[in-house]
């Protein structure tokens, strides 16, 4: 079982396609243990793709580092068991209960020595997250926010070092979203994990997340805490609206949109 206390270092990461490069040298400062970062932008701006690159998934170039382990040196099963990574498109058939896929996904972890334990974390982690009801139920008969749900049970379970989410919360009612949100802030804390997820609701990301990333076709366009990353000039370059950036009662990051300032296509 591993403790993250190490920095997460990206440099110089390239990640692409056969004809496009998409994340183009692109170097960030380091990803402390315990925080929770959000990666945002724009549609086709390329998230999943770093997110892929970042979880071994895709080809990369450059250095990415956890603590002195270089990751990109890493075969793939070794690399998979320091980084986790739930995809944004969910398998749509697979013939299991929820619990025999949780349990399949800690075999394929270090995570549990036993499989008294892996029964004991794959039932934790339900209940965590609210959905132990379904642990019978097959994945194939669950609806689309139930689905997310169990597809995030087995990326924590593992308890990777490094967590990437992409948009885990897109087919969540309100509660659940920040439900989600909250549980992945509090895991993160008490094992000191690395977790970037991806998130379109720009509130959502200020509200939870210590650090948001914005990426825009271009390149990162910012990356700090949500008062200082997320601003009326930065939303105008980068998703081309008109918006208002405001401060609740309670201090966070609300975002009004007035209208489109330009259409950037696809
Ligand atoms: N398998 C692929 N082969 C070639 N190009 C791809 C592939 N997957 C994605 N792309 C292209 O890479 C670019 C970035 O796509 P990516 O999926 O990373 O965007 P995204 O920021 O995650 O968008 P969204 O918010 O819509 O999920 C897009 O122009 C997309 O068309
Ligand atoms: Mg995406």
């Amino acid at each position: 079982m591993t403790q993250t206390t190490q920095l997460l270092k990206v440099s110089n990461l390239s990640v692409g396609y056969a004809k496009r490069k998409v994340i183009d040298d692109l170097t960030l400062a380091p990803f402390e243990p315990g925080t929770l970062t959000a990666l945002v932008g724009p549609n086709a701006a390329g998230k999943s793709t770093l997110l892929r690159g970042l979880a071994g998934l895709q080809r990369a170039t450059g250095a990415i580092h956890l603590g002195d382990l270089d990751l990109l040196r890493l075969p793939l099963p070794e690399y998979s068991r320091h980084v986790g990574y739930m995809p944004q498109s969910l398998p749509q058939r697979v013939a299991l209960t929820v619990y025999e896929a949780m349990l399949s996904a800690l075999r394929t972890s270090h995570g549990s020595s036993s499989p008294a334990d892996a029964r004991h974390i794959a039932m934790a982690t339900l209940e965590r997250l609210g959905i132990a009801d379904l642990a019978m139920r097959g994945l194939d008969e669950l609806s689309g926010g139930q689905r997310q749900l169990a597809s995030l049970a087995q990326a924590i379970a593992r308890r990777p070092s490094v967590l990437l989410l992409d948009e885990p919360t897109s087919a969540l009612d309100l509660a659940h979203q920040h439900r989600v949100m909250s549980a992945v802030q509090e895991l993160g804390r008490e094992r000191g994990t690395i977790t970037i997820v991806v998130l379109h609701d720009i509130a959502l990301a200020a509200r939870w997340c210590e650090r948001i990333l914005v990426l825009s076709p271009r390149g990162l366009a910012a990356d700090a805490e949500p008062k200082i990353a997320i601003t009326p000039d930065t939303l105008a370059s980068v998703y081309g609206v008109q918006a208002r950036v405001e401060h609740c009662s309670r201090g966070f990051v609300q975002v009004m949109v007035d209208g489109i300032v330009c259409d950037r296509g696809i």
